[in-house]
């Protein structure tokens, strides 16, 4: 799927926060628990260091946090929301929903509130949800929250896996403005490669038995090379497929937030498009693959360090699990509605 975005008037973000656990793993804490190396993990990853949530810790306690800042941000109360999408994986439980969880604890009682599930590539595709949802004139405004628990489902002895990932939650308020926001979108999905990073059991398909627990099926699994080989590949085509949608050449690109699962994907791909490396958004390094979580803490990394202006060009890029991957772009706007200027 691609779209410019403003057939039916703009949409922005008009409100944006993060949250991450407390407590910061490092790699040579997990250097104690399987056969690798803080040389190795920084080489291949560029991962440091990552945020791991505590026992009792599940996603609606990180991402309360980040939906209250949001909130706060865009000056809007949780009882005034219209819509609420939960993008992740690892939601607190299978049902209910941690996005009707979420509502019943922001108190936003006349929300309709539901998850997602589109790998990493969530958020982005949460984003367009919403986005279709305002643009459609069936809610006034939307909270669309990436975060995933990762912690909890990665197998802490298998080393080709639980050095990559980290915890983590971000949050935007959708609302309509009168000048910027979004421009345009691509999504995609190629079911084909599923097996390339999946959790075999627990669902329908191998439900929890003894026997699959025994087998450490209910954690996830990944072919590294493979989904390194995709990753590099789509976060380029669809990154110039959005722009050529909008278009807007790459050098107008102000500020670039891919995903954050490793830093020489990361290089990869902004050298292929062209984009400078000051204006590429990193936080890998401090978060590891947070996986819907990812895009929406650079970005919000991206505002408290104050590299987000208003009218500045914000391309989005993620991929993930499905596999799916999506791009948003977007004039960013002030909070409070602003436009820009
Ligand atoms: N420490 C030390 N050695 C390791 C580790 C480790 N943690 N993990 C693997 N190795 C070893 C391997 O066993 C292999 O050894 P061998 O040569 O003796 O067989 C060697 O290191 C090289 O392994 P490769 O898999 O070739 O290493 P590579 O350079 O490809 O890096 C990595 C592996 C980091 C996983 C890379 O393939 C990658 O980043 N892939 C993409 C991962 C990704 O983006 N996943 C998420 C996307 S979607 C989502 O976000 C959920």
């Amino acid at each position: 799927m691609i779209a410019s975005a403003t057939a039916n008037g703009r949409i922005s973000i008009t409100g944006i926060g993060s949250h991450a656990p407390e407590r910061v793993m490092t790699n040579i804490e997990l250097a104690e628990l399987v056969d690798t190396s803080d040389e190795w993990i920084v080489e291949r990853t560029g991962i440091r260091e990552r945020r791991v949530a505590a026992p009792e810790e599940a996603l609606s306690d990180l991402a309360l946090p980040a939906a209250e800042a949001a909130l706060e941000h865009a000056g809007l109360e949780a009882s005034s929301l219209d819509l609420i999408i939960v993008a992740t994986v690892t939601p607190d439980m299978i049902f209910p929903s941690t996005g009707a969880i979420l509502a019943d604890r922001l108190g936003a009682k006349d929300a309709a509130a539901y998850d997602l599930s589109a790998g990493c590539t969530g958020f982005v595709y949460a984003l367009v949800q919403a986005h279709g949802m305002v643009a459609g004139g069936l809610v006034d405004n939307a909270l669309v929250i990436g975060g995933d628990v990762l912690s909890k489902v990665v197998d802490w002895t298998d080393r080709s896996t639980c050095v990559l990932f980290g915890d983590g939650a971000g949050a935007v308020v959708l609302e309509r403005v009168s000048e910027g926001g979004f421009l345009g979108f691509e999504l995609g999905a190629d079911g084909s490669g599923g097996p390339q990073l999946y959790m075999p059991a627990g669902g329908s398909r191998a439900p929890a038995t003894a026997e699959t627990v025994a087998a450490r099926q209910h954690f996830a699994k990944m072919n590294g090379r493979e989904v390194f080989k995709f990753a590099t590949r789509v976060l380029v085509d669809s990154a110039e497929k959005v722009l050529d949608e909008c278009g807007v050449a790459v050098d107008e690109v102000d500020v670039y937030v891919p995903h954050q699962a490793n830093v020489r994907i990361i290089d990869h791909a902004r050298r292929k498009l062209g984009i400078a490396e000051d204006r590429t958004v990193v936080n890998v390094d401090r978060y590891g693959n947070t996986s819907s979580g990812s895009i929406p803490l650079a970005l919000g990394d991206a505002e408290t360090d104050g590299r987000l202006a208003p009218g500045e060009l914000v391309l989005m890029t993620g991929m993930g699990a499905g596999l799916t991957w999506g791009s948003a772009l977007m004039e960013w706007t002030a909070n409070g509605k602003g436009g820009t200027g």
